[in-house]
Protein backbone atom coordinates (compact mmCIF):
# COMPACT_ATOMS: atom_id res chain seq x y z
CA UNK A 1 0.00 0.00 0.00
CA UNK A 2 1.30 3.13 -0.93
CA UNK A 3 1.37 5.51 1.80
CA UNK A 4 -1.13 8.14 2.34
CA UNK A 5 -0.08 10.04 4.98
CA UNK A 6 2.95 12.80 5.62
CA UNK A 7 4.39 13.41 9.16
CA UNK A 8 5.99 16.87 9.54
CA UNK A 9 7.19 18.05 12.93
CA UNK A 10 6.52 21.89 13.56
CA UNK A 11 5.98 24.65 15.96
CA UNK A 12 2.67 25.04 17.58
CA UNK A 13 1.66 28.03 15.33
CA UNK A 14 2.14 26.31 12.57
CA UNK A 15 -0.26 23.38 13.40
CA UNK A 16 -2.59 25.93 14.78
CA UNK A 17 -2.83 27.18 10.89
CA UNK A 18 -3.95 24.01 9.54
CA UNK A 19 -7.13 23.25 7.70
CA UNK A 20 -8.35 21.25 10.73
CA UNK A 21 -6.46 21.94 14.18
CA UNK A 22 -6.29 18.98 16.33
CA UNK A 23 -5.66 19.20 20.19
CA UNK A 24 -6.18 16.40 22.45
CA UNK A 25 -6.92 18.28 25.81
CA UNK A 26 -6.46 16.09 29.38
CA UNK A 27 -9.47 16.61 31.85
CA UNK A 28 -9.00 20.14 33.67
CA UNK A 29 -6.60 21.62 31.04
CA UNK A 30 -7.51 24.79 28.94
CA UNK A 31 -6.05 24.95 25.81
CA UNK A 32 -4.24 28.53 25.44
CA UNK A 33 -5.88 30.96 23.22
CA UNK A 34 -3.37 33.47 22.29
CA UNK A 35 -5.02 36.66 21.31
CA UNK A 36 -7.59 35.25 19.29
CA UNK A 37 -10.71 36.73 20.25
CA UNK A 38 -13.88 35.02 18.54
CA UNK A 39 -11.24 32.41 17.56
CA UNK A 40 -12.58 28.81 17.99
CA UNK A 41 -10.05 28.09 20.42
CA UNK A 42 -11.61 31.18 22.39
CA UNK A 43 -15.17 29.25 22.39
CA UNK A 44 -13.23 26.08 23.31
CA UNK A 45 -12.14 28.01 26.62
CA UNK A 46 -15.41 29.10 27.43
CA UNK A 47 -17.04 26.02 27.06
CA UNK A 48 -14.44 24.19 29.13
CA UNK A 49 -14.49 26.71 31.81
CA UNK A 50 -18.70 26.27 31.72
CA UNK A 51 -17.52 22.87 31.88
CA UNK A 52 -19.97 21.76 29.18
CA UNK A 53 -17.61 19.85 27.65
CA UNK A 54 -14.94 17.61 29.97
CA UNK A 55 -12.69 16.52 28.16
CA UNK A 56 -13.66 12.78 28.22
CA UNK A 57 -11.03 10.04 26.40
CA UNK A 58 -12.24 9.87 23.37
CA UNK A 59 -14.87 12.18 23.08
CA UNK A 60 -14.53 15.02 20.83
CA UNK A 61 -16.07 18.45 19.82
CA UNK A 62 -15.55 20.03 16.69
CA UNK A 63 -15.74 23.96 17.04
CA UNK A 64 -15.59 27.02 14.14
CA UNK A 65 -14.05 30.35 14.65
CA UNK A 66 -15.70 33.45 13.18
CA UNK A 67 -13.11 33.19 10.49
CA UNK A 68 -14.09 30.33 7.51
CA UNK A 69 -10.85 28.60 7.75
CA UNK A 70 -10.55 28.22 11.70
CA UNK A 71 -11.61 24.82 12.37
CA UNK A 72 -10.88 23.67 15.34
CA UNK A 73 -11.19 19.72 17.04
CA UNK A 74 -10.87 18.93 20.15
CA UNK A 75 -10.48 15.32 21.54
CA UNK A 76 -10.44 14.12 25.13
CA UNK A 77 -7.38 11.98 26.91
CA UNK A 78 -9.25 12.09 30.27
CA UNK A 79 -7.37 12.58 33.78
CA UNK A 80 -4.42 14.46 33.40
CA UNK A 81 -2.88 12.13 35.78
CA UNK A 82 -3.29 8.74 33.39
CA UNK A 83 -2.79 10.19 30.11
CA UNK A 84 0.15 7.25 29.06
CA UNK A 85 1.13 6.42 25.53
CA UNK A 86 -1.54 4.37 24.39
CA UNK A 87 -4.42 7.11 25.58
CA UNK A 88 -2.21 8.86 22.99
CA UNK A 89 -2.67 6.79 19.93
CA UNK A 90 -6.29 5.87 20.52
CA UNK A 91 -6.94 9.63 20.88
CA UNK A 92 -4.76 10.54 17.40
CA UNK A 93 -6.49 7.91 15.43
CA UNK A 94 -10.33 9.34 16.69
CA UNK A 95 -9.05 12.34 15.47
CA UNK A 96 -7.54 11.31 12.22
CA UNK A 97 -11.39 9.43 11.74
CA UNK A 98 -12.96 13.15 11.92
CA UNK A 99 -10.28 14.71 9.71
CA UNK A 100 -10.46 12.00 7.21
CA UNK A 101 -14.28 12.43 7.00
CA UNK A 102 -14.12 16.19 6.38
CA UNK A 103 -11.91 15.35 3.62
CA UNK A 104 -9.09 17.83 4.94
CA UNK A 105 -5.61 17.89 3.25
CA UNK A 106 -3.69 19.22 6.29
CA UNK A 107 -4.33 18.61 9.69
CA UNK A 108 -2.36 19.86 12.55
CA UNK A 109 -2.34 18.16 16.11
CA UNK A 110 -1.26 19.25 18.81
CA UNK A 111 -0.66 18.19 22.63
CA UNK A 112 -1.77 20.24 25.65
CA UNK A 113 0.93 21.12 27.63
CA UNK A 114 -0.62 19.18 30.36
CA UNK A 115 -0.71 16.12 28.99
CA UNK A 116 3.42 16.22 29.03
CA UNK A 117 2.99 15.91 32.80
CA UNK A 118 2.73 12.31 32.45
CA UNK A 119 4.62 11.46 29.27
CA UNK A 120 8.12 11.91 28.02
CA UNK A 121 8.00 14.50 24.75
CA UNK A 122 9.95 11.27 23.11
CA UNK A 123 7.10 9.04 23.80
CA UNK A 124 4.47 11.09 23.53
CA UNK A 125 5.88 11.96 19.65
CA UNK A 126 5.85 7.99 19.40
CA UNK A 127 2.91 7.07 20.56
CA UNK A 128 1.28 10.44 18.33
CA UNK A 129 3.02 8.52 15.14
CA UNK A 130 2.07 5.37 15.65
CA UNK A 131 -1.45 6.24 16.13
CA UNK A 132 -1.99 8.36 13.17
CA UNK A 133 -0.10 5.94 10.98
CA UNK A 134 -1.46 2.80 12.44
CA UNK A 135 -5.14 4.45 12.05
CA UNK A 136 -4.54 5.27 8.23
CA UNK A 137 -4.11 1.42 7.00
CA UNK A 138 -6.75 0.35 5.13
CA UNK A 139 -7.57 -3.28 4.72
CA UNK A 140 -7.04 -3.84 1.11
CA UNK A 141 -10.19 -4.63 -0.52
CA UNK A 142 -11.13 -4.75 -4.64
CA UNK A 143 -14.65 -3.43 -4.12
CA UNK A 144 -13.76 0.72 -2.42
CA UNK A 145 -16.58 2.72 -1.52
CA UNK A 146 -16.33 5.95 -3.91
CA UNK A 147 -15.34 8.47 -0.57
CA UNK A 148 -12.66 5.87 0.24
CA UNK A 149 -11.27 6.29 -3.28
CA UNK A 150 -11.05 9.90 -2.95
CA UNK A 151 -9.21 10.14 0.44
CA UNK A 152 -6.21 11.22 -0.88
CA UNK A 153 -3.01 12.32 0.76
CA UNK A 154 -3.12 14.04 3.79
CA UNK A 155 -0.18 16.01 5.44
CA UNK A 156 -0.09 15.79 9.67
CA UNK A 157 2.09 18.64 11.03
CA UNK A 158 2.41 17.43 14.48
CA UNK A 159 2.55 20.50 17.06
CA UNK A 160 6.05 20.26 19.43
CA UNK A 161 5.23 22.43 22.75
CA UNK A 162 8.83 21.53 24.40
CA UNK A 163 11.58 19.63 23.77
CA UNK A 164 11.40 19.67 19.95
CA UNK A 165 14.27 17.07 19.46
CA UNK A 166 13.59 14.54 21.63
CA UNK A 167 9.58 14.89 20.14
CA UNK A 168 10.58 14.54 16.60
CA UNK A 169 13.14 11.28 17.66
CA UNK A 170 9.90 9.71 19.03
CA UNK A 171 8.00 11.01 15.71
CA UNK A 172 10.65 9.42 13.71
CA UNK A 173 11.14 6.02 16.06
CA UNK A 174 6.69 5.54 15.78
CA UNK A 175 7.06 6.00 11.83
CA UNK A 176 9.52 3.34 11.56
CA UNK A 177 7.55 0.98 14.14
CA UNK A 178 3.72 1.92 12.36
CA UNK A 179 5.02 1.31 8.91
CA UNK A 180 7.07 -2.21 9.55
CA UNK A 181 3.74 -3.15 11.10
CA UNK A 182 1.33 -1.55 8.50
CA UNK A 183 3.61 -4.15 6.16
CA UNK A 184 2.79 -7.32 8.04
CA UNK A 185 -1.15 -6.06 8.00
CA UNK A 186 -0.75 -5.94 4.10
CA UNK A 187 1.04 -9.28 4.00
CA UNK A 188 -1.45 -10.95 6.13
CA UNK A 189 -4.64 -9.39 4.66
CA UNK A 190 -3.39 -11.02 1.17
CA UNK A 191 -5.93 -13.53 0.36
CA UNK A 192 -3.98 -16.97 0.56
CA UNK A 193 -4.44 -17.35 -3.95
CA UNK A 194 -2.40 -14.21 -3.61
CA UNK A 195 0.34 -15.02 -0.95
CA UNK A 196 1.51 -18.63 -1.47
CA UNK A 197 5.07 -19.67 0.49
CA UNK A 198 6.73 -18.49 -2.41
CA UNK A 199 5.37 -15.47 -2.52
CA UNK A 200 5.73 -14.73 0.64
CA UNK A 201 9.44 -15.41 0.40
CA UNK A 202 9.73 -13.01 -2.43
CA UNK A 203 8.36 -10.17 -0.31
CA UNK A 204 10.64 -10.88 2.26
CA UNK A 205 13.57 -10.98 0.05
CA UNK A 206 12.39 -7.98 -1.36
CA UNK A 207 12.47 -5.79 1.81
CA UNK A 208 15.47 -7.63 3.02
CA UNK A 209 16.95 -6.09 0.07
CA UNK A 210 15.69 -2.76 0.09
CA UNK A 211 16.37 -2.23 3.98
CA UNK A 212 20.45 -3.83 3.77
CA UNK A 213 19.34 -7.48 5.50
CA UNK A 214 21.18 -10.15 4.08
CA UNK A 215 18.38 -12.81 3.05
CA UNK A 216 18.27 -16.42 2.12
CA UNK A 217 15.26 -18.90 0.92
CA UNK A 218 16.00 -22.46 1.47
CA UNK A 219 13.56 -24.20 -1.14
CA UNK A 220 12.14 -27.77 -1.08
CA UNK A 221 15.42 -29.27 -2.29
CA UNK A 222 17.15 -27.39 0.23
CA UNK A 223 14.11 -28.87 3.15
CA UNK A 224 15.33 -32.04 1.61
CA UNK A 225 18.74 -31.80 2.47
CA UNK A 226 18.03 -30.42 5.93
CA UNK A 227 15.97 -33.11 6.80
CA UNK A 228 13.13 -31.11 7.78
CA UNK A 229 10.27 -33.95 8.13
CA UNK A 230 8.11 -31.08 10.05
CA UNK A 231 7.82 -28.64 7.04
CA UNK A 232 7.98 -31.11 4.17
CA UNK A 233 5.22 -33.21 5.60
CA UNK A 234 2.79 -30.42 6.47
CA UNK A 235 3.21 -29.44 3.19
CA UNK A 236 2.99 -32.81 1.01
CA UNK A 237 -0.99 -32.44 0.80
CA UNK A 238 -0.94 -29.22 -1.22
CA UNK A 239 0.88 -27.99 -4.42
CA UNK A 240 2.84 -24.77 -3.37
CA UNK A 241 6.34 -26.04 -2.73
CA UNK A 242 7.24 -24.83 1.08
CA UNK A 243 10.02 -22.37 2.00
CA UNK A 244 11.88 -21.36 4.55
CA UNK A 245 13.04 -17.70 5.06
CA UNK A 246 15.87 -16.41 6.88
CA UNK A 247 17.07 -12.54 6.97
CA UNK A 248 19.54 -11.50 8.62
CA UNK A 249 20.58 -8.10 10.84
CA UNK A 250 24.13 -7.79 11.79
CA UNK A 251 25.60 -4.96 12.87
CA UNK A 252 29.16 -3.99 13.61
CA UNK A 253 28.68 -4.22 17.30
CA UNK A 254 26.77 -6.19 19.25
CA UNK A 255 26.90 -8.18 22.94
CA UNK A 256 23.50 -10.04 21.88
CA UNK A 257 21.86 -12.05 19.17
CA UNK A 258 18.32 -13.02 18.94
CA UNK A 259 15.93 -15.19 16.45
CA UNK A 260 12.62 -14.78 15.70
CA UNK A 261 10.67 -17.42 14.30
CA UNK A 262 6.83 -17.17 12.67
CA UNK A 263 4.53 -19.43 11.74
CA UNK A 264 4.34 -18.69 8.23
CA UNK A 265 1.21 -21.13 7.38
CA UNK A 266 -0.06 -19.33 3.88
CA UNK A 267 -3.02 -21.42 4.11
CA UNK A 268 -4.57 -23.78 7.14
CA UNK A 269 -7.40 -25.81 5.64
CA UNK A 270 -6.52 -28.33 8.52
CA UNK A 271 -5.75 -31.39 6.36
CA UNK A 272 -7.20 -34.51 6.45
CA UNK A 273 -8.20 -33.47 9.48
CA UNK A 274 -10.20 -30.93 7.72
CA UNK A 275 -11.39 -28.10 9.96
CA UNK A 276 -15.13 -26.77 9.65
CA UNK A 277 -16.25 -24.53 7.20
CA UNK A 278 -17.57 -21.49 8.71
CA UNK A 279 -14.76 -19.18 9.17
CA UNK A 280 -11.92 -21.18 7.50
CA UNK A 281 -11.11 -18.48 5.00
CA UNK A 282 -10.16 -16.16 8.58
CA UNK A 283 -7.47 -18.98 7.94
CA UNK A 284 -5.29 -17.03 5.49
CA UNK A 285 -3.89 -15.60 8.80
CA UNK A 286 -2.23 -18.55 9.77
CA UNK A 287 0.87 -16.58 8.39
CA UNK A 288 0.49 -13.76 10.64
CA UNK A 289 3.53 -15.02 13.05
CA UNK A 290 5.10 -15.32 10.25
CA UNK A 291 4.10 -11.23 8.75
CA UNK A 292 5.24 -10.01 11.81
CA UNK A 293 8.90 -11.18 11.83
CA UNK A 294 8.79 -9.88 8.56
CA UNK A 295 8.03 -6.73 9.43
CA UNK A 296 10.31 -7.08 13.05
CA UNK A 297 13.20 -7.41 10.58
CA UNK A 298 12.07 -4.34 8.66
CA UNK A 299 11.63 -2.10 11.76
CA UNK A 300 15.02 -3.48 13.13
CA UNK A 301 16.61 -2.88 10.10
CA UNK A 302 15.95 1.28 10.40
CA UNK A 303 15.83 1.16 13.95
CA UNK A 304 19.70 -0.21 14.08
CA UNK A 305 20.06 -1.75 17.15
CA UNK A 306 23.45 -3.10 18.57
CA UNK A 307 21.52 -6.78 18.59
CA UNK A 308 22.43 -9.27 16.01
CA UNK A 309 19.14 -10.28 14.77
CA UNK A 310 18.06 -13.22 12.86
CA UNK A 311 14.58 -13.88 11.65
CA UNK A 312 13.00 -17.26 10.38
CA UNK A 313 9.76 -18.11 8.57
CA UNK A 314 8.79 -21.69 7.81
CA UNK A 315 6.35 -21.26 5.11
CA UNK A 316 3.42 -23.64 3.82
CA UNK A 317 -0.24 -24.69 2.97
CA UNK A 318 -1.83 -27.14 4.93
CA UNK A 319 -4.22 -28.88 2.35
CA UNK A 320 -6.29 -32.20 2.22
CA UNK A 321 -5.30 -34.94 -0.59
CA UNK A 322 -4.60 -38.28 -1.72
CA UNK A 323 -0.74 -37.21 -0.91
CA UNK A 324 -1.48 -35.61 2.59
CA UNK A 325 0.04 -36.78 5.53
CA UNK A 326 -2.40 -38.77 7.44
CA UNK A 327 -3.43 -39.29 11.15
CA UNK A 328 -1.17 -41.66 12.67
CA UNK A 329 1.74 -40.78 10.60
CA UNK A 330 5.07 -40.82 12.07
CA UNK A 331 7.94 -38.12 10.75
CA UNK A 332 10.62 -37.27 11.67
CA UNK A 333 12.00 -33.84 12.39
CA UNK A 334 15.38 -32.09 11.70
CA UNK A 335 16.23 -32.33 15.41
CA UNK A 336 15.80 -36.12 15.22
CA UNK A 337 12.95 -36.18 17.13
CA UNK A 338 10.21 -38.04 15.59
CA UNK A 339 6.29 -37.23 15.91
CA UNK A 340 3.47 -39.08 15.47
CA UNK A 341 0.55 -36.65 13.65
CA UNK A 342 -2.52 -36.99 15.42
CA UNK A 343 -4.07 -34.38 14.19
CA UNK A 344 -2.97 -32.88 10.78
CA UNK A 345 -4.16 -29.79 11.85
CA UNK A 346 -1.95 -29.17 14.87
CA UNK A 347 0.64 -28.04 11.90
CA UNK A 348 2.01 -24.56 13.35
CA UNK A 349 3.66 -27.12 16.16
CA UNK A 350 5.19 -29.45 12.94
CA UNK A 351 6.80 -26.14 10.56
CA UNK A 352 7.78 -24.55 13.80
CA UNK A 353 10.21 -27.30 15.02
CA UNK A 354 12.37 -27.43 12.06
CA UNK A 355 12.66 -23.92 12.27
CA UNK A 356 13.19 -24.04 16.03
CA UNK A 357 15.75 -26.23 15.50
CA UNK A 358 17.72 -24.24 12.96
CA UNK A 359 17.65 -21.14 15.39
CA UNK A 360 19.56 -23.13 17.71
CA UNK A 361 22.59 -23.39 15.01
CA UNK A 362 22.57 -19.91 15.02
CA UNK A 363 23.44 -19.61 19.09
CA UNK A 364 21.61 -16.85 19.65
CA UNK A 365 20.89 -15.67 23.56
CA UNK A 366 17.09 -15.74 23.09
CA UNK A 367 14.63 -17.57 20.89
CA UNK A 368 11.51 -15.90 20.29
CA UNK A 369 8.28 -17.34 18.57
CA UNK A 370 4.97 -16.13 17.47
CA UNK A 371 2.20 -18.22 15.96
CA UNK A 372 -1.55 -18.61 15.86
CA UNK A 373 -1.05 -21.22 17.30
CA UNK A 374 -4.24 -22.86 19.26
CA UNK A 375 -7.66 -21.87 19.31
CA UNK A 376 -7.31 -22.75 22.91
CA UNK A 377 -5.32 -19.55 23.53
CA UNK A 378 -8.28 -17.47 21.76
CA UNK A 379 -10.67 -19.32 23.85
CA UNK A 380 -8.25 -18.19 27.16
CA UNK A 381 -7.15 -14.85 26.73
CA UNK A 382 -10.06 -13.30 24.01
CA UNK A 383 -8.85 -10.84 22.00
CA UNK A 384 -7.30 -8.34 23.75
CA UNK A 385 -3.65 -10.05 24.70
CA UNK A 386 -1.94 -13.02 23.42
CA UNK A 387 -0.17 -16.16 25.12
CA UNK A 388 3.28 -15.80 26.72
CA UNK A 389 5.34 -19.02 27.75
CA UNK A 390 8.94 -19.40 27.99
CA UNK A 391 11.49 -21.08 29.74
CA UNK A 392 12.81 -18.10 31.52
CA UNK A 393 11.40 -15.83 33.84
CA UNK A 394 14.04 -12.77 32.67
CA UNK A 395 13.31 -12.94 29.25
CA UNK A 396 9.72 -13.62 29.99
CA UNK A 397 9.83 -10.02 32.41
CA UNK A 398 11.58 -8.10 29.68
CA UNK A 399 9.06 -9.37 27.09
CA UNK A 400 6.39 -7.93 29.51
CA UNK A 401 8.10 -4.86 30.09
CA UNK A 402 7.65 -4.35 26.48
CA UNK A 403 4.22 -5.43 25.97
CA UNK A 404 3.27 -2.74 28.37
CA UNK A 405 4.92 0.10 27.18
CA UNK A 406 4.00 -0.74 23.32
CA UNK A 407 -0.10 -2.43 24.60
CA UNK A 408 0.92 -4.42 22.61
CA UNK A 409 -0.49 -6.65 24.99
CA UNK A 410 1.04 -10.45 26.08
CA UNK A 411 -0.06 -12.19 29.12
CA UNK A 412 2.42 -14.80 31.16
CA UNK A 413 1.48 -18.63 31.02
CA UNK A 414 2.20 -21.30 32.81
CA UNK A 415 4.49 -24.05 30.70
CA UNK A 416 4.21 -26.53 33.61
CA UNK A 417 6.99 -29.89 33.37
CA UNK A 418 3.33 -32.07 33.53
CA UNK A 419 2.34 -30.84 30.81
CA UNK A 420 4.91 -33.30 29.15
CA UNK A 421 2.57 -36.56 29.77
CA UNK A 422 0.16 -34.89 27.51
CA UNK A 423 2.16 -35.81 24.30
CA UNK A 424 3.83 -39.12 25.01
CA UNK A 425 3.74 -41.38 22.20
CA UNK A 426 3.87 -45.13 22.09
CA UNK A 427 5.41 -44.72 18.54
CA UNK A 428 7.10 -41.86 18.77
CA UNK A 429 9.15 -39.24 20.80
CA UNK A 430 6.05 -37.10 20.78
CA UNK A 431 2.25 -36.71 19.60
CA UNK A 432 1.65 -33.56 17.78
CA UNK A 433 -1.73 -32.80 20.07
CA UNK A 434 -2.64 -34.11 23.79
CA UNK A 435 -4.29 -37.31 24.22
CA UNK A 436 -7.08 -35.90 27.00
CA UNK A 437 -8.77 -32.32 27.64
CA UNK A 438 -5.10 -31.09 28.09
CA UNK A 439 -4.40 -27.55 28.18
CA UNK A 440 -4.53 -26.57 24.41
CA UNK A 441 -2.21 -23.80 24.18
CA UNK A 442 0.14 -24.79 27.15
CA UNK A 443 0.88 -28.44 25.93
CA UNK A 444 1.27 -26.99 22.36
CA UNK A 445 3.91 -24.30 23.69
CA UNK A 446 5.38 -27.60 25.71
CA UNK A 447 5.94 -29.48 21.98
CA UNK A 448 7.53 -26.18 20.88
CA UNK A 449 10.26 -25.79 23.85
CA UNK A 450 11.48 -29.71 22.76
CA UNK A 451 12.83 -28.10 20.05
CA UNK A 452 15.50 -25.46 21.66
CA UNK A 453 17.54 -27.01 23.54
CA UNK A 454 18.98 -25.29 26.10
CA UNK A 455 18.31 -21.89 24.75
CA UNK A 456 16.50 -19.14 26.85
CA UNK A 457 13.19 -18.99 24.90
CA UNK A 458 9.43 -17.34 24.90
CA UNK A 459 6.53 -18.14 22.34
CA UNK A 460 3.81 -16.14 21.71
CA UNK A 461 0.24 -17.72 20.71
CA UNK A 462 -0.79 -14.57 19.03
CA UNK A 463 -4.03 -16.87 17.39
CA UNK A 464 -6.86 -14.31 19.23
CA UNK A 465 -4.74 -11.19 18.59
CA UNK A 466 -3.46 -11.14 15.24
CA UNK A 467 -6.71 -10.51 12.90
CA UNK A 468 -10.22 -9.29 14.30
CA UNK A 469 -8.98 -7.94 17.74
CA UNK A 470 -10.66 -5.37 19.52
CA UNK A 471 -11.20 -1.75 18.39
CA UNK A 472 -8.85 0.14 19.80
CA UNK A 473 -9.33 3.05 17.17
CA UNK A 474 -5.92 2.65 15.38
CA UNK A 475 -6.28 -1.58 15.00
CA UNK A 476 -8.99 -3.50 15.67
CA UNK A 477 -12.05 -4.49 13.70
CA UNK A 478 -12.13 -6.74 10.73
CA UNK A 479 -8.55 -7.33 9.22
CA UNK A 480 -4.93 -8.10 10.05
CA UNK A 481 -3.47 -5.67 13.51
CA UNK A 482 0.16 -6.59 12.58
CA UNK A 483 0.08 -7.77 16.51
CA UNK A 484 3.88 -8.58 17.72
CA UNK A 485 5.67 -6.19 16.27
CA UNK A 486 5.63 -3.32 18.09
CA UNK A 487 6.45 -5.63 21.18
CA UNK A 488 9.41 -6.97 19.39
CA UNK A 489 10.96 -3.92 18.25
CA UNK A 490 10.71 -2.43 21.57
CA UNK A 491 12.22 -6.08 22.88
CA UNK A 492 14.97 -5.93 20.95
CA UNK A 493 16.07 -2.42 21.61
CA UNK A 494 16.22 -3.10 25.14
CA UNK A 495 18.98 -5.45 24.65
CA UNK A 496 20.97 -2.75 22.69
N1 LIG B 1 -4.11 -22.22 12.97
C1 LIG B 1 -4.76 -22.98 13.95
C2 LIG B 1 -5.02 -22.20 15.24
C3 LIG B 1 -5.97 -21.04 15.20
C4 LIG B 1 -7.28 -21.21 15.59
C5 LIG B 1 -5.55 -19.80 14.82
C6 LIG B 1 -8.15 -20.14 15.57
C7 LIG B 1 -6.42 -18.72 14.79
C8 LIG B 1 -7.72 -18.89 15.18
C9 LIG B 1 -3.94 -24.21 14.31
O1 LIG B 1 -3.16 -24.74 13.31
C10 LIG B 1 -4.89 -25.26 14.75
O2 LIG B 1 -5.70 -25.66 13.96
N2 LIG B 1 -4.80 -25.70 15.99
C11 LIG B 1 -5.69 -26.64 16.53
C12 LIG B 1 -4.89 -27.57 17.42
C13 LIG B 1 -5.64 -28.81 17.85
C14 LIG B 1 -5.83 -29.72 16.67
C15 LIG B 1 -4.85 -29.50 18.92
C16 LIG B 1 -6.77 -25.92 17.33
O3 LIG B 1 -6.48 -24.93 17.99
O4 LIG B 1 -7.92 -26.36 17.27
ZN1 LIG C 1 -4.20 -26.08 12.05
ZN1 LIG D 1 -2.55 -23.38 11.83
Amino acid sequence: MKPNMKIQVTGAAEAARAALHIVLLPEGATPAIGNGKGSALELAARLLRRKEWKAEFRSDLLLYGQEAQDRLLLVGLGPAKEVDAEKLRRAAAVGLARARKLKVKTVGLSLEGAALKSIKPAEAGCALAEGLLLGSYKTPTSAKKPDEKSAGMLTVRLGASRQKEAFAAGVERGRIVAEATNLTRELADLPGNQLTPTILAQKAARMAKAEGLKCRIYRKKDLERMKMGGILEVAKGGVEPPVLIEMIYQPRRFKKTVCLVGKGLTFDSGGISLKPSNKMGDMKYDMCGGGAVIGAMCAVARLKPSVKVIGLVPSSDNMPSGTAQKPGDVLKTASGLTVEVLNTDAEGRLILSDALHHATGFEPDHIIDLATLTGACVVALGHDACGLFSNDEKLSKRLQEAAEVTADRAWPMPLFPEYQEDLKSPVADLANISGGQGPGAGTAAWFLSRFVGECSWAHLDIAGVAYGQRNRDYIGGKGATGAGVRLLAQFIESLS
